[in-house]
C-alpha cells in the first residue's frame, strides 16, 4: 500500500539518506524543513515550516499517514518535537517515528535531555509510535575531528568511548521502522566498534596523512563522570551498523582527495 509521509528534517544529513529509500519503496514523501527545498524527484514535495516555533506544522502533516521525525538541533528538540505531536495528533496520523540518541536518558547534557522530552512527547502523544535511539553518526564524529586535529596538540578527552554508526545504516533501519507497524521503544543501533577519542582523531590523521601531537585532557564535571562511565554507549543488545569508521575514512577521505584533484 503507498503510504503518504512526511519527513521533517529530509534535507539534513540523516534525511537525506532516507528520503530517496522510502520514495524508491513507492511512497509518497512531504520533506519538512525551515528553508525548503532539495532534489527535485517524482513523488517527493518539499515544503517549509518551523517546529520549534510552530509554523507551517499543522499545513505540513495535514493528510499525511505517517510522520518520521528527524528534525532537529542543538536545542529545543523537546518543544519542537511537542508542536509536532499536538499537529499529528489533530491530523489523525497513523506511525509517529522519531530518532533519538543512544544515552538520552542517562548524559547530562542539553541536547540529551532535549531528546528525553521529545521521546516523552511521542511516547504519551497517544499516537502509535516507534522511537530507535542511535549513536552519534560518522559525519558528527568526522567534523568533530576534523576541527580538533587543526589545533597545533590535539586534545584528548581521557575515558570518553564512542560507537560511532554509518548514517546508511540508520537510514535503513529507519525505513523499516517507518515501513513496519508501530513497535514503541526499539533496539538501540550503534556503530560495529567501540573507539576512544585517541584512536578516532589518530585513523582521522592517519587516512589524510597528516601527523599532530596529542594531549590528554579531563573532560570535566557531571557529563564527562557519564562518558567515563560509558552511559553514552550500548555495549549489549544493540543492533550493529555495518560500516566502520575506518570503512567511512576511506570512502570520504579519498572522495575529498579526488574533488581537490579534479579542481586543479
Ligand atoms: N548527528 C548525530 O550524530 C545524531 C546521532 C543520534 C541522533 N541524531 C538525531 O538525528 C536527527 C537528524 O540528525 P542530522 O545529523 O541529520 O541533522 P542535520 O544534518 O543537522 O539536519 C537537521 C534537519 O532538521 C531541519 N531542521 C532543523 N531545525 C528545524 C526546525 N526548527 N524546524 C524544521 N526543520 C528543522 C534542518 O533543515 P533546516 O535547517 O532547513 O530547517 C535539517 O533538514 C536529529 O534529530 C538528531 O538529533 C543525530
Amino acid at each position: 500500500m503507498t503510504k503518504s509521509i512526511l519527513v521533517t528534517g529530509g534535507t539534513g544529513t540523516l534525511g537525506r539518506l532516507v528520503v530517496p529509500l522510502l520514495r524508491d519503496a513507492g511512497h509518497r514523501i512531504r520533506v519538512l524543513s525551515r528553508t525548503g527545498g532539495g532534489p527535485a524527484a517524482e513523488g517527493v514535495e518539499y515544503v517549509t515550516a518551523d517546529l520549534l516555533k510552530n509554523e507551517g506544522v499543522e499545513a505540513a502533516v495535514a493528510g499525511m499517514d505517517t510522520v518520521l521525525h528527524l528534525a532537529g538541533g542543538p536545542k529545543g528538540d523537546d518543544e519542537a518535537t511537542r508542536n509536532l505531536v499536538r499537529a499529528a495528533k489533530d491530523a489523525d496520523v497513523r506511525h509517529l517515528v522519531y530518532i533519538s540518541v543512544i544515552g538520552a536518558d542517562r548524559v547530562p547534557l542539553g541536547y540529551f535531555k532535549a531528546k528525553l522530552g521529545a521521546e516523552q512527547a511521542v511516547a504519551e502523544s497517544g499516537l502509535p509510535w516507534t522511537t530507535l535511539r542511535a549513536a552519534q553518526f560518522h559525519d558528527l564524529m568526522l567534523t568533530a575531528v576534523d576541527k580538533m586535529t587543526k589545533l597545533p596538540v590535539v586534545p584528548v578527552p581521557g575515558g570518553v568511548r564512542l560507537q560511532p554508526v554509518d548514517p546508511r545504516d540508520v537510514a535503513q533501519r529507519l525505513v523499516e521502522l517507518t515501513l513496519g507497524e508501530p513497535a514503541g521503544p526499539v533496539r538501540d543501533l550503534a556503530g560495529p566498534k567501540v573507539y576512544g577519542m585517541r584512536e578516532l582523531s589518530r585513523s582521522y590523521l592517519q587516512a589524510c596523512g597528516r601527523r599532530r601531537p596529542m594531549m590528554p585532557v579531563r573532560f570535566p564535571g557531571k557529563a564527562g563522570r557519564a562518558y567515563r562511565a560509558g552511559e553514552n554507549l550500548t555495549l549489549e543488545g544493540a543492533t550493529v551498523g555495518t560500516r566502520t569508521w575506518e570503512d567511512f575514512l576511506a570512502e570520504r577521505v579519498n572522495a575529498n582527495a579526488e574533488t581537490n584533484a579534479n579542481a586543479k
